[in-house]
């Protein structure tokens, strides 16, 4: 056996590639296992999405390599989404990079600004990849915790007093996975000057901009945020297509072109058929994403009633396609998790693969129709109608 690369670390294999492993080896034993664990929308993407899909593979001359930067008229679906949407104009011929999803953007952005020993700031709680792209890459990760007390957001001032001129890139996800809080008004501004002040490459990853949230919001909208700010979108959760790979990443132009020098090397452009699709997509209207609200609203309600069978506590005003709950006094998330999976065939996520502070935690997706949560209610115990009052911690 040739030994791993030193590169590799202490990475290990992405936690929902081995739980869904897992999972398959307990369904094959003959468990119906739930699963509630990952954000994979079950709704399919709208009909007019699959026909430009079929439509375009239908052409004998859709099959060839594409540009690396993307087709024009994705990039321009792109620059009036981001226009009718965040209220943010982008040039569609500089300032929007197509991605195969915005998993790869975080490893690209990585790779294109880190060298060994340059510090990272990554929410804790946060999505894992932040945390393992950075070490995959040669750079150090600062942890930055989030609480509930703190509404989930990061001390900024704290993290000035600390020092913080080996940092080069501080990645925020708002709305934010897996706790569910939305920036305040305001916020992202004091973000964009805290990267000024301290000379910080800000990513912004953002694909639960729509869902369950009061209003789109976009880093790029606030003035002057392009000299310091990035920003990831995604197709993946908004319009149903996880598994089609689209997503995005906005900023100015200098930005781009070292991203793209890395890019350009790692793939040979998206299948046609997907970025026709993916223009199709980006043109809905907002009816498309009141209606996928409608259901996830109704979604959300069942899965806080998990949250009471469970007895974990959680607040009411969250948004994204999760909900993100504290365990009862004395337990952890993965206990919790552990007893819901192996005693009710019921898969949820621990809070602790987010980071140690979400070790308390447990996470649900709302991305099961409403029976199926239902059904993971009634094996955990619960069924009352009318929750029991959860207080905020
Ligand atoms: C915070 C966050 N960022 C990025 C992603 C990846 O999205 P994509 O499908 O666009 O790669 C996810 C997926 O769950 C996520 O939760």
């Amino acid at each position: 056996m040739l030994p791993d690369s030193d590169r590799l670390g202490e990475t290990q294999e992405y936690y929902f590639s081995m739980k869904l492993r897992e999972i398959a080896e307990l369904r094959s034993r003959g468990h119906a296992i739930l699963n509630l664990g990952i954000g994979s929308p079950d709704l399919p993407p709208a009909p007019e999405v699959l026909e430009a899909l079929t439509e375009s593979a239908r052409q004998p001359d859709s099959h060839g390599y594409q540009p690396y930067t993307g087709r024009p008229e994705l990039r321009e679906a792109f620059a009036r989404w981001y226009a009718t949407y965040f209220g943010v104009d982008l040039d569609p011929t500089c300032e929007l990079l197509p991605l195969m999803g915005s998993k790869e953007g975080i490893m690209h952005i990585s790779m294109s600004f880190l060298n060994p020993g340059d510090e990272v700031l990554v929410p804790d709680p946060g999505y894992p990849t932040y945390r393992s792209a950075t070490e995959l890459a040669g750079g150090v990760v600062r942890g930055y915790a989030l609480t509930d007390s703190g509404g989930w957001l990061p001390d900024l001032e704290a993290l000035e007093n600390e020092g913080l001129d080996k940092v080069k890139i501080m990645w925020i996800n708002y709305p934010h996975m897996p706790t569910g809080a939305a920036a305040p008004a305001g916020f992202f501004h004091r973000l964009i000057e805290f990267a000024r002040r301290n000379r910080i490459l800000l990513v912004n990853d953002n694909p639960y901009a729509f869902i369950l949230t009061d209003s789109v919001q976009s880093i790029l909208s606030v003035p002057g945020a392009r000299e310091v700010a990035l920003e990831l979108s995604s197709l993946s959760k908004a319009q149903n297509m996880a598994g089609w790979r689209v997503g995005v990443l906005a900023g100015a132009e200098p930005y781009l072109q070292t991203v793209l020098r890395f890019k350009s090397n790692m793939d040979s452009g998206m299948f046609l058929p997907v970025q026709r699709a993916a223009t199709v997509a980006l043109g809905l209207g907002s009816e498309w994403y009141a209606a996928l609200n409608a259901e996830y609203r109704k979604r959300r309600e069942v899965a806080y009633r998990i949250m009471d069978a469970l007895d974990c506590h959680y607040r009411r005003d969250q948004v994204g396609l999760f909900v993100w709950a504290r365990c009862p006094g004395g337990t952890d998330g993965y206990g919790t998790c552990d007893r819901a999976l192996y005693e009710k065939d019921v898969f949820i996520t621990p809070g602790g693969i987010f980071g140690p502070a979400g070790n308390d935690y447990v996470r649900i997706s709302l991305c099961s129709p409403i029976p199926v949560l239902e059904e993971a209610l009634s094996r955990l115990g619960g069924g009352a109608r009318v929750p029991h009052q959860s207080q905020p911690q």
